[in-house]
């Protein structure tokens, strides 16, 4: 393993901070070489708290969060691989930015200023994540930055036209910030040169007990939303916007994972538990809070903001302790959740959904905050 190398020092000069305050701190390291040959670096972004979050170049990858439990002792809370190896073979999104399209869009094709367009299907003859080569499998340029806020990582990616079949050329910045509240703070942006359609979200595993640490099914969520997305069999939403009272849905009191999980409820059958879009309360497109998982045994809290309109909840229902994580962690059955703040799945084909594309001169940006405490 190559040594540190300290590239930036972070602070401001806030005459009411501590000098431990001021500070964060961004290291780099190699983490290998693509299959392609594309050189990969790690990120180690450390704030004045002393969490770390690793991001990797492939994917903007999102390798470890370290924050503290109850008893101020720091444990990873993502899931992940030791080695990039796995990651290009194995890795079903972990921790990785999503795009061009985050989400399904129905049979993999949409019409855009009355043009059709094709994409991968390649879920179920429906289109995923942004396709073969999204943008979770692409190498990203990186750029530490200072910020008062804490250490921050800028990455660019510049998506050529009719990459996977998205019109346009796009060009996406996204910064991670792990700023000293010990919030991981996501800022996304893009704008194009042709219209096309974008919808970017971030997919970390989160399991607050710490990473291999069992299932997910004692956590408990709130979602701040009263309508939820249903699907079809393949995931595809129908249109509906529905009522989550009365369902397995309702999550507007904090509730275990577990508890409904397993209902004899359609939708919960069709996701084979959680793998569904709630529709967040809020106006407009407000910063709000979309969500909040609290984990007994460590004690840790996350709360998730957001100004994009939906959330995916995804129950971790396609682990089934086959993969191989970092330490040796075996991940199992629902050993991981994702919390995805995006726009509602197959907007492109839906016209009663807030809208998803993007047009030259406009601008793409959203915020996504994950803040980490503990009681
Ligand atoms: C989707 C799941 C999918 C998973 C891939 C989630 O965002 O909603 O259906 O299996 O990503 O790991």
């Amino acid at each position: 393993m190559a040594a540190l190398m300290p590239v930036v020092f972070v602070g401001c000069d806030n005459d009411n901070m501590s000098e431990k305050e001021q500070k964060g701190t961004i290291t780099k390291e190699p983490f290998g070489t693509t299959k392609s040959g594309e050189a990969v670096d790690i990120y180690t972004l450390k704030n004045a708290k002393g969490s770390i979050a690793k991001i990797m170049t492939y994917g903007g990858t999102v390798v470890q969060l370290m924050v503290p439990d109850k008893n101020g002792k720091m444990g990873d809370i993502v899931l992940g691989f030791d080695n990039l190896k796995d990651y290009e073979e194995k890795s079903p999104y972990f921790g990785s930015i999503v795009g061009r399209y985050g989400n399904r869009i129905g049979n993999a094709e949409f019409t855009l200023d009355g043009k059709e367009y094709t994409l991968a299907a390649n879920n179920n003859g429906q289109h995923l994540h942004g396709g073969i080569k999204g943008f979770d499998k692409v190498v990203w340029q990186a750029e530490p930055i200072e910020s008062k806020e804490g250490p921050a990582l800028k990455l660019h990616y510049l998506s050529k036209d009719m990459e996977e079949g998205y019109p346009g050329n796009l060009d996406v910045t996204v910064t991670y910030t792990l700023t000293n509240d010990n919030e991981l703070k996501i800022d996304y942006h893009a704008t194009t040169d042709k219209p096309t359609i974008c919808n970017l979200t971030n997919h970390c595993y989160f399991n607050l007990a710490g990473q291999g640490n069992g299932n997910i099914l004692g956590h408990e969520l709130m979602i701040n939303a009263d309508y939820f997305t249903p699907v079809d069999q393949y995931l595809i939403t129908t249109g509906e916007i529905r009522p989550v009272k009365g369902t397995p849905f309702d999550f507007t009191s904090p509730t275990a994972i577990g508890k409904r999980i397993d209902a004899n409820d359609q939708q919960i059958k069709y996701g084979l538990g959680y793998d569904h879009n709630w529709v967040l309360n809020k106006n407009d497109f407000e910063m709000s809070l979309a969500a909040k998982v609290y984990e007994p045994t460590s004690g840790r809290e996350m709360e998730v903001y957001t100004n994009e309109p939906g959330l995916q909840f995804y129950s971790g229902n396609f682990l089934d302790g086959t993969l191989t994580g970092k330490n040796g962690k075996v991940y199992g059955y629902r050993s991981g959740f994702c919390l995805e703040t995006q726009h509602y799945p197959d907007s492109p084909n839906k016209p009663n959904f807030p809208p998803v594309v993007l047009r030259p001169g406009q601008v793409y940006q959203t915020t996504t905050i994950y803040k980490f405490s503990t009681k």
